[in-house]
């Protein structure tokens, strides 16, 4: 009987956890939170500044969030005890995917009990072999999930390139049924944004879909947090496919598709992470529309996370650190470069009071590991000054410098 051991992907947990007792690190994933996270968090007793959490607006602080989660609990129960297309359908569902669907300007909106899931889902529904997905190289892992599910002819372009895009359609598309694009409103490992016009203008002019993942932009971008479509001032009907999550700033759990009724009405009926999978949980579902209802009512929580983000930004590159491609959009990424010194930056960090995680590969691209900063609205300046300083500080022991002082670049 062979060990599960011998396989590849134990081996390089292995190699990880040599690291670790090599550095004599503490393990940064999998750490307890003890209490609700958000721009803090207390793990072993302690209280930290937290960047690791996405709840971008603080909502999952907010009071009106969990009394609607109470209040479906009563109501509902904690599960809906069945797939919704037999007898999980409740009227919470219907209440969400209505607002979602208004929020979008589409059709209708379906959800899903996990963001992952939907876009393994819908995607390995919408197309199949004789079909062609376009994705970006930096595209969330669930989205190439379902594209390699589907069957279809996979072609990456370069990350946030539309002339590479343009260049890879004209090779392949006309061999191909069905084209699907790939793209993140908001990329969740860069913190940069896509220029939605130019993706839209290249798939109406090669008769592709275009998807648009809305994970980390619902909330953040677009003066009122409507996503990359206001950002970039498109309407959103210009868009064949809207996903995003429930997870970020909606507080809850779950993912969404929203677009035309004929996508919404196949996958409802044909997509097997909705038609083989539970009901998403009425209180999940309540947190929901209930924390979709705050964001569209409190525009000064949506312009508070885009300046904290601009801040937090700034302040990092005033310490000659390394933040990519980030364009400030609470997703800010500190880039070493190197796998090891991204875990002991963390570990660093965090001894100082600053939560915030490691990702390397294969997360991003080998030699691109990095500590990914996120910032919501409810993180204070003087948390995010204090994590930019702290990680100058403990980047430059780890590389045996002296003061950081002598790194800083004047401001402006
Ligand atoms: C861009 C993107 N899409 C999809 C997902 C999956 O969502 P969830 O974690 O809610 O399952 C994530 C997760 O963080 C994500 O970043």
């Amino acid at each position: 009987m062979p060990s599960f051991s011998e396989l590849a992907s134990h081996r390089s947990i292995s190699k990880y956890r040599d690291y670790q007792e090599m550095f004599k690190l503490q393990d940064p994933f999998f750490q307890v939170h003890e209490q609700r996270s958000g721009a803090e968090a207390m793990i072993g007793g302690r209280g930290y500044a937290n960047f690791a959490s996405y709840d971008y607006l603080g909502l999952n602080q907010h009071p009106e969030v969990g009394a609607a989660a109470i209040a479906a609990i009563k109501k509902f129960g904690t599960s809906v005890s069945a797939s919704r297309l037999v007898a999980g359908e409740r009227p919470v569902h219907r209440e969400l995917e209505a607002e979602l669907s208004q929020f979008y300007d589409t059709e209708d909106a379906l959800v899903y009990v996990s963001g992952h899931a939907t876009n393994v889902s819908a995607i390995s529904t919408i197309v199949g072999p004789k079909d062609i997905v376009f994705y970006d190289e930096f595209i969330h892992n669930s989205a190439t999930t379902g594209a390699k599910l589907s069957g279809a002819k996979m072609v990456s372009f370069v990350h946030n390139d539309p002339a590479d895009l343009e260049s890879k359609l004209a090779l392949y598309r006309e061999d191909h049924k069905f084209a699907l694009i790939l793209i993140e409103g908001l990329y969740s490992m860069d913190g940069d944004v896509p220029d939605l016009a130019r993706f839209i203008e290249i798939k109406q002019r090669f008769g592709a879909w275009l998807m648009v993942d809305e994970a980390h932009g619902l909330g953040v971008l677009g003066e009122s947090g409507h996503g990359i479509a206001e950002h970039c001032g498109i309407d959103p009907n210009e868009v064949d496919i809207w996903m995003g999550t429930l997870s970020k700033t909606l507080s809850s759990c779950g993912g969404y598709v929203a677009g035309r009724r004929e996508l919404i009405d196949v996958l409802k009926y044909q997509s097997p992470g909705f038609v083989y999978s539970v009901g998403m949980p009425a209180p999940a579902t309540a947190a929901a529309v209930k924390s979709l209802e705050i964001l569209q009512r409190s525009p000064e929580r949506v312009a508070r996370v885009q300046a904290n983000g601009r801040y937090f930004l700034a302040q990092c590159k005033e310490h000659g650190l390394d933040t990519g491609l980030s364009e400030g959009h609470a997703v800010v990424p500190v880039i070493v470069g190197d796998a090891v010194l991204a875990i002991r930056l963390t570990d660093r960090i965090f001894k100082r009071g600053v939560n915030a995680l490691p990702i390397i590969y294969p997360a991003v691209p080998l030699k691109s590991d990095r500590v990914r900063f996120f910032i919501t609205s409810e993180h204070t300046q003087e948390q995010l000054s204090y994590a930019a300083r702290v990680t100058r500080e403990e980047l430059d022991r780890l590389a045996g410098k002296g003061s950081h002082e002598k790194r800083l670049r004047p401001a402006g």
